[in-house]
């Protein structure tokens, strides 16, 4: 069994039903897993021992290195976050009528990647509302359990 967190930013819930739906899957997978939003929290969470770091973001505006509004100074402070040996995975919610679907997700994967963590799945992107994607978030779920 691993120890996971989860800290997400939402604006409208659906990034927060994604983590939900997540923590579900993960706990079923035989892990403990903390859920936190992201206001609650700060990059000093970050020194904890957890196994595994799963992020969630969602993306309102992606021209610059933009994330939801809620996540922005999380996401400022990890610039000063040493990640070396953590490992960490990446998930957001987008909405693919946009031309930069999902960005934010691809702007922390990065940003956590040059803080020299270890990226242990391919990061998801949803479109909307997760429960209309339920089979993609939770295969997701399923296969970072066992990665982990
Ligand atoms: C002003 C505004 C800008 C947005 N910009 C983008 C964008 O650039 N790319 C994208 O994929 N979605 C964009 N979205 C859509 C949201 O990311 C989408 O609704 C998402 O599911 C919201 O997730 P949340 O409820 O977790 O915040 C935008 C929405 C608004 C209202």
């Amino acid at each position: 069994m691993a120890q996971a967190l989860i800290i997400y930013g939402s604006e409208t819930g659906n990034t927060r039903r994604a983590a939900e739906m997540i923590a579900a899957n993960m706990v079923e997978g035989g892990h403990e897993v903390r859920v936190l939003d992201v206001t609650e929290t700060g990059v000093e969470i970050l020194g904890e021992p957890y196994d595994a770091l799963l992020l969630g973001v969602s993306t309102w505006g992606a021209i610059d290195e933009e994330v939801c509004e809620d996540f922005k100074r999380f996401y400022a402070d990890l610039a000063g976050v040493d990640l070396a040996g953590r490992r960490v995975a990446v998930f957001g919610c987008g909405d693919t009528g946009y031309d930069r679907f999902a960005k934010a997700v691809d702007f922390v994967a990065e940003r956590v990647r040059q803080r020299g963590a270890t990226i242990i799945a391919e990061p998801l992107k949803i479109d909307r509302d997760p429960a209309k994607s339920k089979n993609l978030v939770e295969t997701w779920a399923v296969a970072l359990a066992r990665a982990i």
